[in-house]
């Protein structure tokens, strides 16, 4: 490592002009990864945000204003008026579009200039657009795809967005800022050792103790992106937990309070977010916080505290005084505090950042794809209306087997298991929690 000290009292001799990399953690217009970003569709704001009033929002480099219609459309356009570039956040939303409130241009949602009325006898206007991009609302936030239009995806409906329980599921929006590069949010989605110590150890157990042993981890690639495998003895059960990245700036986790004492099979997320970048060093968080009775059944969850700017666990935004923040830190404070972009080359790797390493490689790597036109993955169209997804929680009963180390043995079962669970891709979204529930029953290790 370049950047080690070779002895104590050496901070003198600290390098202080080791830079981010840029490659993979630029969002602007024209940047490689900012038009890798722009290949998905990204969440914009949330759905409530945007009522009478149109919004000024900025997302990736670029600032933008988001109106609803009289009549209930959707747009989102270029922020400045094409005519003399005052800001459409001061204009009026009308049943077809919005109008500049300086001399009335009238946009409709697609970019269409109905009316110029400063100049009647003018028909300019007719043989040019205003910028505007593409959105769908969809269970409470406001989608755009801002890539070119010529590659327009199908809005993608994942299996997790359609996974009800009972008649008290619930689906809440959600929205947080972070003051920092959206890669350092992600990453912290697949370190899951850090559950051990900042979530239970060093602040105290914020989520359940269970959370406090230290898991057997890999990493492996799914259809999307990647998930990693974390296993954990607890007692007689052997816990196995995926959590999901699809590429490029999308996570989904499950339960958070999860108690591993009952065996159960393929149990769903708690949470979906994407890490919606603002810039280069600010980050909007934006999802669904989902309430139900498998990923919560003792009800600790509060849907009533979660939403722009509010989430029911602790440590998730800027919400607390300074010494709460210090003397129990959550992800947040361990997030921000890497800095507004975190530089990679100070970092000190062990071999459980084995998934920070394969992320950055698989972001780097859909960067150059589409930087050099090539085939690179990003959310697929429709497929059967849910694209099937990995993030689950499953407990077996199996105690440790006597003359066997338990730490092979729990690898093993992780190994064998993202293997059935990568197969169950094929399975139709209604049944495969019962296959999966089948494999399980059947899966044993006995010997390595
Ligand atoms: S600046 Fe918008 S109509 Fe003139
Ligand atoms: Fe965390």
């Amino acid at each position: 490592m370049k950047h080690w000290l070779k002895g104590p009292y050496q901070g003198y001799h600290r390098k202080h002009d080791m830079q981010a990399d840029l490659e993979i953690t630029q969002v602007g217009p024209g940047t490689p990864g900012g038009e890798y970003l722009r290949r998905a569709w990204q969440p914009v704001a949330l759905s409530e945000e945007v009522q009478d009033l149109p919004l000024l929002v900025k997302i990736l480099g670029e600032e933008l204003v988001l109106f609803r219609t009289t009549k209930g459309a959707v747009g989102l356009v270029e922020k400045h008026c094409a005519h003399r570039r005052t800001s459409l956040e001061y204009g009026i939303a009308t049943d077809r579009g919005i109008r500049c409130c300086y001399h009335g241009w009238h946009y409709a949602p697609d970019g269409t200039i109905l009316e110029t009325p400063n100049s009647p006898e003018n028909t300019n206007h007719k043989k040019f657009c205003h910028g505007a991009y593409p959105v769908e609302e969809y269970k409470g936030i406001i989608f755009a795809f801002m890539g070119p239009p010529d590659e327009l995806p199908d809005f993608p409906i994942l299996d997790t967005y359609n996974d009800y329980h009972d008649e008290n599921s619930l689906m809440v929006p959600y929205s947080l800022y972070y003051p920092c590069n959206w890669l350092q949010i992600a990453e912290n989605t697949q370190d899951p050792v850090h559950s051990c110590f900042l979530h239970t150890k060093i602040s105290g157990t914020q989520f359940d103790e269970s959370w406090g042993v230290i898991p057997v981890i890999d990493w492996v690639r799914t259809p999307l992106g990647m998930m990693n495998v974390n296993v954990r003895r607890w007692k007689d059960n052997v816990w196995l937990r995926t959590t999901e990245t699809i590429l490029p700036n999308y996570n989904q986790a499950g339960a958070f309070w999860e108690r591993p004492d009952e065996e159960k099979a393929f149990q769903r997320i708690a949470m979906a977010r994407f890490f919606r970048p603002i810039d280069d060093t600010q980050t909007q968080v934006m999802g669904w916080r989902y309430f139900n009775n498998s990923v919560d059944p003792e009800g600790k969850g509060d849907a009533t505290a979660v939403g722009k700017d509010k989430m029911d666990a602790v440590g998730q935004l800027d919400d607390r005084d300074r010494e709460s923040q210090q003397r129990a830190p959550g992800d947040y404070e361990a997030i921000i505090s890497q800095g507004p972009v975190a530089i990679h080359e100070r970092e000190t790797w062990v071999s459980t950042d084995r998934g920070i390493g394969m992320m950055r490689r698989l972001v780097r790597d859909g960067i150059r794809a589409v930087r050099d036109g090539e085939p690179h993955a990003s959310i697929p169209p429709r497929l059967q209306g849910a694209v099937p997804t990995f993030t689950q929680d499953s407990i077996i009963s199996r105690p440790p087997l006597d003359g066997m180390d338990d730490d092979k043995v729990i690898r093993e079962y992780g190994k064998r298991y993202a293997q059935i669970l990568i197969e169950s891709a094929s399975v139709g979204p209604g049944e495969r929690r019962a296959y999966l529930q089948e494999k399980l029953d059947t899966l044993f290790v006995k010997e390595l």
